[in-house]
């Protein structure tokens, strides 16, 4: 695991983008995996950014995967995962929305999605580079604390301070979904490249647990440090507690 301490939550961003665009330039038909959440945000602004510049790579042959959905959000609710994805990032790349994939967290085809992304991941060969964030708790995706290590595509129930964290993004917390469709901790670290963003002092103590502390579910990041190649991007508030 490789630990880089930046200057700010921008030069995290820079530096990520930074490893998108030289997979990207070298392998076009790459496969990315794209995560929610305000951490890669500064990422997909600069990738949008050097793309609307035309500075950054062609986006046309890349597939990309997201990590969970909501279940319960009628198809094209805005705090559906998908929609943010093409809000935040695919839709400024260029990249057609028919190559995005995301857990099918349709009612009558809940049983056996999780088998089907897990599927779909590998006939597109697995993905290149996931970028990720860290809850608070330190979960990954939507893997709360107590999660198998080696868990697939699932449905999962959130816990009560997951709901809080995301009810940011909704009118009242009773609209915070309950259940997810996300990808497995094992199924994260079949990707080749992990690519850990993190900003901000109220992520300083998971950063620690997870790069520091005993690999265990009660801290699901702490499962990076199995994988042989991980790269954690940090803010100095993020990295307070190293
Ligand atoms: C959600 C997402 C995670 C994300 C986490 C942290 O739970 N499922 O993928 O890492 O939020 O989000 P944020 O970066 O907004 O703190």
């Amino acid at each position: 695991m490789e630990v880089v301490p930046l200057d700010s939550a921008e030069a995290v961003g820079a530096l990520a983008a930074d490893t998108f665009e030289a997979l990207v330039r070298s392998k076009p038909d790459a496969v990315l995996g794209l995560a929610t959440g305000s951490s890669p945000l500064p990422t997909y602004e600069e990738l949008v950014r050097r793309h609307a510049a035309g500075t950054g790579p062609s986006y046309d042959r890349v597939r990309c995967f997201t990590l969970d959905e909501y279940v319960g959000l009628p198809l094209g609710h805005p705090q559906t995962y998908r929609e943010t994805i093409f809000a935040e990032v695919t839709d400024g790349l260029g990249i057609d929305r028919g190559r995005v994939a995301s857990p099918d967290v349709d009612p009558a085809g809940l049983p056996g999605a999780g088998a089907r992304y897990e599927a779909a991941l590998v006939d597109a060969g697995g993905v290149d580079v996931q970028v990720l964030g860290i809850g608070s708790d330190g979960h990954l995706a939507f893997n709360e604390p107590g999660s198998s290590l080696v868990s697939l595509t699932r449905l999962k129930t959130l816990t009560d301070r997951t709901r809080q964290d995301n009810a940011r993004f909704f009118d009242s917390i009773d609209e915070v979904p309950r259940h997810v469709l996300t990808q497995g901790l094992g199924t994260i670290g079949r990707a080749r490249h992990l690519l850990l963003v993190v900003s901000g002092e109220g992520k300083a103590q998971a950063v620690a647990d997870a790069v520091e502390g005993p690999v265990s579910a009660s801290c699901p990041a702490s499962v990076l440090q199995l994988h042989p190649h991980v790269t954690v991007l940090l803010d100095p508030a993020a990295a307070s507690r190293l």
